[in-house]
């Protein structure tokens, strides 16, 4: 049988590929450390879950609307005027499948054959696959450690041709843990308006900002970039809701409807007792997302600390999200030898790391970032404490 072009042409996703190498050696009995995984350890809080028990006892166990029910999407509204100051109608608001299933509806409805989506590189890995799906064209855009890995309005400027429909940004970032400041962020929303470019800005670690950071969305800056800008989010990593599959859209009416409407014949409605489940989450009691954050946060200065302590590994302090990012450039030049082969790059290392330390982490060049590690600490501190350990072993 022969592929299809369009599937030919996507790679597989290196964190899932790590996700089920480390599955398949912890199934064999080798006590792996994970700090692969994108997602909180944590249980989704009891408020939401028993949301959910409710709905099953309700009996709302059938399609909805395709583009979500009212309540959620009443619950989205009112959680983007009250974190953000946003307003938006119902008809500009869409309940997916997922903010990655929101990602791809809106390049989808945005993107023709042959458009130019700028990618502010390091970035996350389904980006690149899912803007190929689309047809349209990534063009990455390279920012730096010495700049917080935050693209800079000049870059941007410097990047634009009349090809380009949109620009994809992610703050908080993942795998980064950047947080785009107020400043650089309103210039690039002043060039978007002057250059008429779409923004889609990913705002899934919005909650998971760290001391005194504050996310801003670029939506927010007035109403004629609100018209330019489809900001997506979801409960997956605030809420501790990865397996639940909710995320939401909100934008002008006439993208909402286009997606709403290539979201009708994909998929239909997202699940109807997440649905509700997460009315519970943006609407309810937000005590639990305190506690998860503050969690996050002393996992952070932990990890980071002992990643200092590694020979060869460089690390900032990221300010949001839930990954560490040490640059390893200095490792890759030691000439460790992994199979009797010089390691030369961030791929070659994290399996020389899985193999002899049996520790995983994803390498860098999963998010067009060569020189780097991320290592996700979505996990205990004793796991975080016997991973550096192990670390500290093999190059110390
Ligand atoms: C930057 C970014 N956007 C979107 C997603 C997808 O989130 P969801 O679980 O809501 O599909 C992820 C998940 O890893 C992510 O890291």
């Amino acid at each position: 049988m022969t592929l299809s072009e369009r599937v030919k042409n996507i790679q597989a996703s290196q964190t899932l590929a790590i996700t089920s190498q480390v599955l398949k050696m912890k199934a064999d009995g080798k006590k792996i450390i994970s700090f692969g995984a994108g997602e909180p350890d944590f249980n989704t809080p009891n408020n939401i879950q028993e949301e959910a028990i409710k709905a099953i006892k309700d009996g709302f166990t059938h399609y909805t609307s395709a583009s979500g029910i009212p309540e959620l999407k009443k619950a989205v509204i009112e959680k983007l005027s009250r974190d953000q100051g946003i307003h938006y109608n119902t008809n500009q608001i869409i309940i997916s499948n997922g903010a990655k299933h929101c990602l791809y509806n809106a390049l989808m409805a945005l993107c023709n054959p042959g458009d130019e989506v700028l990618l502010p590189t390091p970035c996350w890995v389904s980006y690149t696959e899912q803007i190929k799906l689309a047809q349209a064209k990534p063009v990455f855009i390279r920012t730096s450690q010495e700049n917080q890995f935050q693209l800079s309005a000049k870059q941007l400027e410097n990047s634009i041709t009349d090809k380009t429909r949109v620009l994809l940004i992610n703050t908080p970032n993942n795998p980064t843990g950047a947080v785009y400041n107020k400043e650089e962020l309103q210039k690039i929303a002043d060039i978007l308006l002057e250059k008429d470019i779409y923004c889609i800005s990913d705002e899934i670690y919005e909650k998971l900002v760290y001391e005194n950071e504050k996310h801003f969305s670029i939506a927010s800056f007035g109403s004629n970039i609100k018209e330019k800008v489809l900001l997506i989010n979801g409960v997956s990593k605030s809420y501790a809701m990865t397996g639940w599959r909710i995320g939401y859209a909100a934008g002008p009416e006439e993208i909402i409807s286009g997606m709403s409407k290539f979201q009708g014949h994909c998929t239909s409605n997202a699940n109807s007792i997440a649905q509700k489940a997460s009315v519970e989450a943006l609407a309810g009691d937000q005590e639990s997302i305190k506690q998860m954050h503050d969690e996050f946060d002393k996992r952070r200065k932990f990890i980071v600390k002992e990643l200092n302590k590694i020979n060869g590994f460089s690390c900032d302090m990221p300010k949001g999200a839930f990954y560490a990012f040490p640059n390893i450039s200095k490792v890759l030049k030691t000439g460790i030898l992994y199979n009797g082969e010089e390691i030369k790059d961030s791929l070659q290392l994290a399996n020389y790391i899985l193999s002899e330390a049996e520790v995983a982490v994803v390498p860098g060049s999963a998010f067009e970032a060569e020189g780097y590690l991320r290592l996700s600490y979505a996990t205990s501190i004793e796991e975080i404490e016997e991973g550096m350990s192990r670390l500290k072993k093999l190059f110390n």
